[in-house]
């Protein structure tokens, strides 16, 4: 068990929506194919000057807000993203001179996809028990819309742009981590890519031509890999804190598709009204999808002080996590 709590969360979403109405006049697709095989009907598109430091920034004042700390009182920024302003320095060294973090304060990137802001939280609460840190802000943040090729209709319908931020402190033992399981599986990275941009296959003319610059998905694949991750991620915590299905409060799964979520919570016995769903609304934001869905849930009164909390997550790499929080 580790004594941690989440005293702020915040989220910011670009003001650009995009409809699925409007993604029908863009490619062959219909607003019918992706509300039933998704559960989209809209997301959010970041303004081409418009990065993920800026919004986990505008994300991050709200949750410090609601912690009621301030900017120079953090001694830790870790940002999840796979949409990263610049390969280096790290966009949590961005968000840290925007937010005016103290200089000195270490602020690193995690790179675990979809699963990233569960990983954030997991060594939140390992930083907080060994006293690396106290005052912690998490970010997830992502311009999925700048890695998506607008031809290919099997991805572009996915994918929305947002970032959301929890503010972790250590806790007096009301709120805790009860348990969490975490892993990753290289040997199928392939199947869920960004071929380019890296030092493996450097940006040229070529790479540019040939869209590898975009996320290249084999779905099936990932959606049988994502279906049997969560559900595992999803019972394995609730076992780790001595905990069933029915026990859950609140349950934020990754949002990447509705038909993954109601398989998991099938599998996993979560009832279905005890389940947040956003994906309507957002898309898959990869890693911000559990911080903005926690934020939003926080903010609407559904997750109060001393609920059962379950997150799952899951994503390329493959990577995955589950937590069991007291929240
Ligand atoms: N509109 C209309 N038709 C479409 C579209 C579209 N947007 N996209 C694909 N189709 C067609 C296909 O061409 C195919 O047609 P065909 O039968 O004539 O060949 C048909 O629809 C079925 O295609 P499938 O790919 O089999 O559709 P599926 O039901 O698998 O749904 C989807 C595709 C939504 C991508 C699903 O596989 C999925 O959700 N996969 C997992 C995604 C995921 O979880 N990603 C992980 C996290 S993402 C991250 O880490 C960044």
């Amino acid at each position: 068990m580790f004594d941690i709590k989440i005293t702020g969360t915040g989220s910011y979403l670009p003001d650009k929506i995009l409809t699925n109405s409007d993604l029908e006049k863009m490619v062959d697709t219909s607003d019918e194919w992706i509300t039933t095989r998704t559960g989209i009907k809209e997301r959010h598109i970041a303004g081409k000057n418009e990065t993920p430091s800026d919004l986990a920034t505008e994300a991050a004042k709200k949750a410090l807000d609601m912690a009621g700390i301030g900017a120079k009182e953090l001694d830790l920024v870790m940002i999840a993203t796979i949409t990263p302003d610049n390969l280096f320095p790290a966009t949590a060294c961005w968000v840290q001179k925007k937010l005016g973090v103290k200089p000195g304060v270490p602020a690193f990137d995690i790179g675990a996809a979809c699963s990233g802001y569960l990983y954030g939280l997991i060594l939140s609460s390992i930083m907080i028990k060994t006293g690396a840190a106290n005052k912690i802000l998490l970010c997830a943040s992502e311009t999925l819309s700048k890695i998506t090729n607008w031809n290919d209709r099997s991805s572009c319908v996915l994918f929305g742009d947002g970032a959301g931020c929890s503010v972790i402190e250590k806790s007096e033992g009301d709120s805790s981590l009860l348990s969490y399981v975490w892993g990753a599986d290289g040997r199928l990275g392939d199947l869920l890519i960004q071929p380019a941009g890296g030092t493996k296959m450097p940006a040229s003319f070529d790479t540019v031509k040939q869209n590898l610059h975009t996320v290249s998905m084999q779905g099936n694949e990932v959606y049988k890999h994502a279906v049997t991750k969560m559900k595992k991620a999803a019972t394995e915590s609730l076992k780790k804190a001595n905990l069933k299905g029915e026990d859950v409060d609140i349950y934020v799964p990754h949002q990447a598709n509705i038909r993954i979520i109601k398989s998991t919570i099938k599998r996993a016995g979560i009832p279905m009204d005890k389940t947040i769903v956003t994906i309507d609304k957002t898309g898959n934001m990869s890693a911000a999808t559990i911080p903005v869905a926690i934020d939003w849930a926080v903010r609407e009164g559904k997750l109060k002080r001393g609920n059962i909390l379950l997150s799952t997550a899951f994503g390329g790499g493959f990577t995955w996590g589950g937590t069991v929080l007291r929240w």
